[in-house]
């Protein structure tokens, strides 16, 4: 016959081991991927960047900037925000810059990554575009991926690289 100690503390030791039903076993980082391209190279690296995070482990939501809201902020620590250079090194006028202004106060303690294509210029939109993001208190993980129209081995790579930082920020 079992005594008091031999019941409870065999069930009680066993219900310790037993999977805590509040312990996230699936939690994998979600990553936000947002981009606006006009000729699909930006697109491109969009697709580059979501197979990083998703080779790191996380996984990928890609927007374009028209689905984009800041109500969807919330749902992510890292994002990563592609526009290429439009303009004279601008950003897209229609879509990616008003989706972005009205975002960009909800970014702040986000791990933010930049990406983007050009052509003709030397990469002085995507320089800028730091610049602005950094005077506004947001935290960037990288100088901005910028590729020379259709991404590169080197700028694919980048690309990815960016995805896997952000999947483990
Ligand atoms: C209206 C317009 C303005 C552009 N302005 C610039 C520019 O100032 N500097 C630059 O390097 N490329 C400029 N480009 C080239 C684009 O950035 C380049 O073609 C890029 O690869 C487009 O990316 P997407 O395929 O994602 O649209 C411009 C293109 C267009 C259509």
């Amino acid at each position: 016959m079992a005594n008091r100690k031999g019941i409870i503390f065999p069930f009680r030791s066993k219900l310790l081991k037993a999977k805590n039903p509040y312990e996230r076993t699936d939690f994998v980082n979600r990553v936000a991927v947002v981009y606006w391209s006009g000729t699909g190279n930006t697109e491109k690296m969009a697709e580059l960047v979501a197979e990083g995070v998703v080779a790191a482990g996380g996984r990928a939501d890609i927007f374009t900037a028209a689905e984009f809201t800041k109500e969807m902020v919330q749902n992510y620590k890292a994002l990563a925000f592609g526009c290429p250079s439009m303009g004279v090194e601008e950003l897209e006028d229609t879509e990616f810059e008003p989706m972005f202004s009205s975002v960009k106060e909800f970014l702040k303690g986000k791990v933010i990554g930049l990406f983007g294509s050009y052509d003709w210029g030397d990469g002085e939109w995507m320089r800028n575009r730091v610049a602005d993001c950094e005077d506004y208190g947001l935290t960037l993980i990288n100088d901005g991926v910028i590729a020379n129209n259709e991404p590169d081995d080197e700028a694919a790579e980048n690309c990815r690289a960016l995805g896997a930082a952000l999947a483990k920020a």
